[in-house]
């Protein structure tokens, strides 16, 4: 995105950087299970923040499914801050952890807010885990919405392009 030096902020995001790929799949108790490949993307300015791009598609099809477009805003003593917004009129509102693991990083996430426009869904929480383990990144969510519980909805499995 940038040939500006990484913010000191941003430093233990740095494995995140870059472009990953891979096969995911979802469930929840009101829908079919299905499975997608997702394309994600984290990129930086020089600002204390990193830019993220989520876009996924029908293994089958190829037709676009979920994407979203957000912002990871590292605070200090290892706070995480994200804001995500999505084409479903739903936008996410996080709090939550950065653990670094020597050549990786754990990101742990929890809605403050998550809001909707007036014909969105109604989600009430959201829960996101981002781990990358060298050339490996594994992204989880999990939420509530559809008048459910908090329930694991997508893993994906994805690896540096
Ligand atoms: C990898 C990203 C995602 C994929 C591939 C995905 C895929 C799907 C699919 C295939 C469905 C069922 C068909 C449909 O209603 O369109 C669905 C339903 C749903 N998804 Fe996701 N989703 C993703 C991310 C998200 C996120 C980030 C949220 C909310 C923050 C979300 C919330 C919902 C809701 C509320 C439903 C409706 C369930 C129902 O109608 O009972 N999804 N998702």
């Amino acid at each position: 995105m940038s040939t500006a030096e990484l913010h000191a902020a941003c430093e233990a995001l740095a494995p995140l950087l870059g472009t990953w790929r891979g096969p995911g799949e979802g469930h929840y108790p009101t829908i079919p299970d299905f499975g997608y490949l997702e394309e994600l993307s984290f990129g930086h300015v020089g600002k204390p923040f990193l830019a993220m791009t989520q876009r996924t598609r029908d293994p089958q099809s190829d037709a676009p499914l979920h994407t979203e477009v957000g912002y990871l805003r590292p605070q200090p003593n290892r706070v995480m801050e994200m804001v995500l917004t999505q084409p479903t009129g739903v936008v996410e509102i996080h709090h939550g952890s950065i653990e670094e693991t020597g050549g990786g990083v754990v990101i742990e996430l929890r809605t403050e807010r998550v809001e909707g426009t007036r014909t969105a869904k109604p989600i009430s929480e959201v829960r996101r885990r981002i781990e990358v383990a060298g050339d490996a990144l594994v992204t989880e969510m999990w939420m509530a919405a559809m008048g459910q519980p908090l329930t694991h909805h997508l893993r994906a499995d994805l690896i540096r392009a």
